[in-house]
């Protein structure tokens, strides 16, 4: 190849999935972006040709719900940008939105510019999501700089983590307002944390010390009652909200119920609450258990029988992992007293095929539907779309080369994820992906890894996302939209 030349792919003989459908075809990569979709396209000299005959070519994963390097309950997720964003590309996840969480008192402008020094190293792109921890001035100030000129188009407020991170119902309200005026989305991790800390204290005081003591102190209703509240607060404002995380029958039925009001209520489910249940809680080793100590729980069956039809049905949008990685080590912080136990879990690279496997292959979902809920719907929802989430000329290549039959047993002996264990460890998942591009870069080829520390780059999201903001009626009644900009 001359020193001229951009370099160029074209995977040849595929079936392309998107969110709309499947076509069998080719698709040509120049660069950074996707060049040409369509039968029989010519491979420009010097291309690289991938035959995907037997594959599924699918746009790159969007996880909208990690934590790379998060500082939370007094230790730091042990999964950097650069690895974090290295095992999302082993898996075909191409995009993460993590966090920006401030202390509360500090300016979220400042938490802003921290986070972003942090992920410069990481290899694929990423946003930020900024949490509203506390309420004054600033914070009011800031969100519209984050707005107007850093991208940042959804705002996270936490209803538990009380005397840490948690918003108030104060805050709530003047943040929704907030986010309406700049026509960004308001994003909820939705347990009432009050009753989770007069819970905790009863649990413990009742003598349960260990890693059981958790899910007691968290049941469903907990989850319901703040998805419930947040949602209705937001219906008398006229603001969409999205739900982070949702684990349980309680807070889908909250969801479900708006949706069906014609609100716009958006709902994430993660992975391992489709497949993993509460009975992890009773595994007698005590580091076994502490490992999936995580907010919301893990649930009984029920639940995730109701999360699966939730995500059939299109009541919940889009799937995520929540990844915040503690090791072994970590977690025995709380060896005396379940309350410290780091919060977290991981799975950014084993979210694709997990679904893959217990989604598509048991019937659950379709490849399109998959696409949607592991890619496009988050692209939509946070307005990267088609820049991310699309196969379509001129998007990012971001793409993934899928191989239906590819077995694997998840293992953290061959995992990618900077965690001494893994919450899937021995499940065998079929279909697996061979080949990851990331805005045009190889970055996973046939179970090689060839990620580049600083390779990511940042992604601007735009406010007023037309995935949602052009509905404003309901019943018939105008919602009270932005206020003019001037
Ligand atoms: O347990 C969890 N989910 N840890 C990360 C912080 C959060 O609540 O999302
Ligand atoms: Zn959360
Ligand atoms: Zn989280």
């Amino acid at each position: 190849m001359s020193q001229q030349q951009t370099p160029s792919t074209l995977i040849r003989g595929g079936t392309l999935v998107t969110a709309d459908g499947e076509q069998r075809g080719d698709l040509l990569i120049v660069g950074e972006a996707i060049a040409a979709v369509g039968p029989a396209l010519e491979a420009p000299a010097g291309a690289q040709v991938i035959d995907a005959g037997g594959a599924y070519v699918m746009p790159g994963g969007i996880d909208p719900h990690t934590h790379m390097e998060l500082p939370f309950m007094g230790t730091v997720a042990s999964e950097d940008f650069f690895t974090g964003t290295s095992a999302a590309a082993a898996g075909g996840t191409t995009m993460c939105i993590d966090f920006v969480i401030p202390s509360p008192g500090q300016r979220i402008l400042e938490a802003y510019e921290t986070w972003r020094g942090w992920a410069e190293k990481a290899a694929c792109d990423y946003s930020f999501h900024v949490a509203i921890t506390w309420w004054d001035q600033s914070v009011r100030e800031d969100m519209g700089t984050l707005a107007r000129e850093r991208g940042v188009n959804s705002f996270k407020h936490f209803m538990a983590y009380k005397n840490a991170i948690m918003c108030d119902d104060e805050t709530l309200v003047n943040s929704f307002l907030r986010c309406q005026e700049l026509g960004a989305l308001p994003t909820l991790h939705a347990e009432n944390g009050e009753l989770v800390y007069v819970l905790q204290q009863k649990i413990y005081d009742a003598g349960f010390r260990g890693p059981e003591g958790h899910p007691l102190s968290r049941p469903p209703e907990v989850e319901g009652e703040a998805a419930n509240r947040a949602i209705r607060i937001a219906e008398v404002l006229g603001v969409p909200v999205y739900i982070v995380h949702t684990s349980c029958e309680d807070a889908l039925g909250a969801i479900t119920r708006a949706r069906l009001e014609g609100q716009q209520v958006f709902g994430e489910v993660l992975a391992q609450h489709l497949v993993i249940d509460d009975s992890v809680y009773r595994n007698p080793d005590w580091d076994a258990a502490a490992h999936f100590v995580m907010s919301p729980p893990f649930r009984s069956k029920e639940h995730q029988e109701a999360l699966w039809r939730g995500l059939q049905a299109g009541m919940l949008q889009t799937t995520a992992t929540d990844h915040c990685c503690f090791c072994t080590p970590q977690k025995r912080a709380g060896r005396e007293d379940f309350r410290k136990i780091p919060n977290g879990t991981g799975g950014v690279e084993d979210r694709m095929a997990v679904l893959w496997h217990h989604g598509v292959r048991s019937g659950k979902l379709t490849p399109s539907q998959f696409v949607a809920a592991t890619s496009t719907n988050a692209a939509r929802i946070f307005n990267v779309h088609p820049k991310k989430g699309a196969l379509v000329p001129g998007a990012d290549a971001d793409v993934v080369v899928w191989d239906p039959s590819l077995s694997r047993t998840i293992s953290a002996k061959t995992h990618h994820q900077n965690i001494d264990f893994n919450i899937y460890e021995g499940m065998e998942v079929v279909g697996n992906p061979v080949h990851t591009f990331s805005r045009g870069a190889h970055v996973y080829d046939r179970g090689q890894l060839r990620t580049v520390r600083g390779a990511g780059r940042y992604v601007d999201r735009p406010c007023d996302a037309p995935f949602w903001s052009a509905q404003r009626l309901r019943n018939g009644q105008p919602r009270p939209g932005p206020v003019p900009r001037g």
